[in-house]
């Protein structure tokens, strides 16, 4: 059971879908005043609806891109304090290093890791608050396809430990998901992206692909849990464990 979030004020970067629109959901759904933020208007406003209906807080939409040094400082210029912030928001291309462009690759690091790497930078949170970034399965279980992706993820999950203390008594955590059914995958034509989370449901312990509710609800338990800061909550299905 989760506490009751009601009057916390909690931002969602990268809210406007998938993982980042399952933990708003969740969060308006727990009472808390919710902010959407990304960089598309259209999909800001459609997921502030969304998250709207059932909630029982309050859902607004804001725009960020987290790749801008300086949109990331306008953004959080006011200082008015977070209770809880979740940093979700990434594109990352990915391939193999020896054919990956390099571009691509700064790209990528860009995206996930520094743009987290601002948020934290600039954000302020409550005492007692938290900040929870999102890092993925390949930091442990690396994928010769997706190398970079791996390295990225690591990096997230040690500069959150490392947050942790530094920001101390803010709480920072990271979560680790597995394959999730999310937006991320519609790049993949459906019989591929089918066939993925098909293969995926056989290998996996848990017998099923996961879905972004299964992390907004590890999300909601380390910005809930007071004891909670330095840790990475891997939910990946069993996926770490799987031969
Ligand atoms: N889905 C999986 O299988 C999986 C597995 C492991 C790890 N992860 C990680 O989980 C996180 C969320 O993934 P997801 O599956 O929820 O992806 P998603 O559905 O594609 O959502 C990504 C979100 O990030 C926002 N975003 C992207 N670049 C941004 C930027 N520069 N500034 C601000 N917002 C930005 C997007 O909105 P706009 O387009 O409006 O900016 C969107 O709201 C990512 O870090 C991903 O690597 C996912």
């Amino acid at each position: 059971m989760f506490p009751d979030f009601s009057s916390a004020r909690v931002l969602v970067v990268g809210g406007s879908s998938g993982i980042g629109l399952a933990t708003a959901k969740a969060f308006a759904a727990h009472g808390a005043q919710v902010t959407i933020a990304s960089r598309n208007a259209d999909k800001v406003a459609a997921a502030v609806a969304e998250a709207s209906a059932g909630a029982r807080g309050t859902v607004q939409g804001a725009q960020i891109d987290t790749t801008r040094d300086d949109d990331v400082v306008r953004f959080f210029a006011d200082g008015q304090p977070w209770d809880h912030v979740v940093v979700s928001a990434a594109q990352t291309p990915t391939g193999q290093v020896r054919k990956l462009p390099l571009a691509d690759a700064y790209a990528a690091f860009d995206s996930k890791f520094w743009g987290a790497y601002r948020v934290a930078r600039a954000v302020q949170i409550r005492d007692g608050g938290s900040l929870t970034l999102v890092s993925g399965f390949l930091a442990t279980r690396p994928s010769k396809a997706s190398v970079l992706q791996g390295a990225i993820n690591a990096a997230v999950e040690a500069i959150a430990r490392g947050l942790a203390l530094e920001l101390s008594p803010v709480r920072v955590n990271t979560v680790s998901p597995g394959l999730i059914a999310t937006p991320l995958w519609d790049k993949l034509d459906a019989t591929a992206r089918q066939s993925m989370y098909d293969g995926a449901a056989a290998s996996l312990p848990a017998k099923r692909v996961g879905q972004p509710e299964d992390v907004a609800n590890a999300i909601l338990y380390l910005a809930g849990t007071p004891f909670s800061t330095g840790s990475t909550v891997l939910v990946d299905g069993g996926g770490v464990i799987a031969g």
